[in-house]
């Protein structure tokens, strides 16, 4: 099944002599064959397999080759490794990596792009020692920011950004009360800094044990949480927290909530709403949302939105703005970025069970 990504080695080699007429840079130190971790039947934690002779991807004009250094672990890629979001077989698994450019080509230099810089992106299939990267899907890290951190941006960073900035639809403003969900956890513990950022007064919740990263994030208001007994997910039956939001907000409730954990607190979410309070659901971690009438939302005529990276992310200019921003952000020592865990390339099944254990306190990445 392997095979079925491959080039045939005679085809690499044109694409090689190809490319070697536009760009010489780097071209040596670049071997045919790489690491790669693997999919070919979905399933478990243990259906990524190494592939330690992979073809090297060939590039085309426009694309750049990165020598990846960090692949992040994100829980959609746990979803297309276990078939529940379906991809053509087999596959590198990945969205997320970052490094540096190995080769690039004239319409990529000609965006300024050069071998050697240091960039961030996100494309399918990250999990390997490198990747052909569209110059468009490019992100130029600072000197001042670590390329750990860095990588750590590209998804959690950039969805906290827009949920924080657009998805609310501006129906918060500055000096009003959010509510975010699992501030203890990956892109929850941005959403909160950044919701801090932007000026609004935050309630957090968070689970015991993840209870000094949610308090590190500058919540206003942090809502502990026991665990579920035998998992380190938050138990949300353990506290009133729809009594305790009405308590903060004397009784308003809250403009806009901010919940990627799904199934497990749509109702808290719903009902710990202002009136005309919007209801931003992003996510999933404890289990889909199930449907659920229009009508539940005349109460306090609340809005509702499911929205996706992709779609806050439609351009280059609308991705440097958000990443120019997080860089900038992370320069000035505005935000923190916890690493939780590094895990090395041919260990990203044991990556991929911490993160589905819902044991993360920060960002789990792969060192290439
Ligand atoms: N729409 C988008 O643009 C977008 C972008 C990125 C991620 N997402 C989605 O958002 C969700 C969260 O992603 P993330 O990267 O923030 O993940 P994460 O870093 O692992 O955080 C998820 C948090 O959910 C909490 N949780 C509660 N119940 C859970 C359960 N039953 N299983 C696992 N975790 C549980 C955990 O906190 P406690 O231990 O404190 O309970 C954990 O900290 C995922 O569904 C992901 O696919 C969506």
């Amino acid at each position: 099944m392997l095979s079925m990504l491959r080039v045939s080695p005679a085809q690499a080699l044109i694409k090689r002599a190809n490319f070697a007429s536009w760009s010489q840079r780097g071209l040596a130190s670049v071997p045919s064959t790489m690491k790669a971790m693997v999919v070919s039947q979905v399933g478990p934690a243990d259906a990524l397999k190494l592939d330690s002779k992979h073809p090297v991807p060939a590039i085309s004009d426009g694309q750049v080759l990165v020598k990846n250094e960090f692949a992040g672990i994100n829980f959609i890629d746990t979803y297309h490794r276990s078939g529940l979001y379906k991809r053509d077989l087999p596959f590198i698994c990945g969205q997320e990596g970052g490094g540096y450019i190995a080769q690039t080509t004239p319409k990529a230099e000609a965006q300024g792009f050069k071998v050697g810089d240091k960039v961030v992106y996100s494309i399918l299939q990250t999990y390997c020692e490198y990747s052909a990267v569209p110059s468009a899907k490019l992100q130029p890290v600072p000197d001042n920011v670590g390329l750990d951190v860095a990588t750590s941006c590209v998804v959690q960073g950039m969805t906290a950004h827009y949920l924080v900035s657009d998805a609310h639809a501006q129906l918060i403003k500055p000096g009003e009360w959010c509510l975010i969900h699992g501030v203890g956890g990956g892109t929850c513990q941005w959403a909160a800094q950044m919701a801090k950022l932007r000026g609004y007064k935050v309630i957090g919740t968070t689970s015991k044990s993840k209870e000094a990263v949610g308090r590190s994030t500058g919540c206003d208001e942090l809502i502990v949480l026991d665990e579920v007994p035998g998992t380190s997910y938050e138990d949300y039956t353990s506290v009133d927290v729809v009594k305790r939001v009405l308590e903060i907000t004397n009784g308003v409730g809250v403009k806009c909530v901010v919940d990627g954990i799904g199934k497990n607190t749509v109702d808290i979410s719903i009902d710990s709403l202002a009136r005309r309070g919007i209801f931003v659901s992003f996510g999933n971690a404890s289990g889909a949302v199930p449907a659920f009438p229009v009508l539940r939302l005349i109460n306090k005529s609340a809005y509702v939105t499911r929205p996706k990276l992709l779609d806050y992310t439609t351009d280059r200019q609308e991705m440097l703005y958000r990443s120019n921003e997080i860089f900038k952000w992370l320069g000035d020592g505005k935000l923190k970025v916890s690493v939780d865990k590094v895990y090395a390339l041919d260990k990203a099944a044991e990556a991929h069970e911490y993160l589905e254990a819902g044991k993360s306190t920060g960002k789990v990445l792969l060192k290439i």
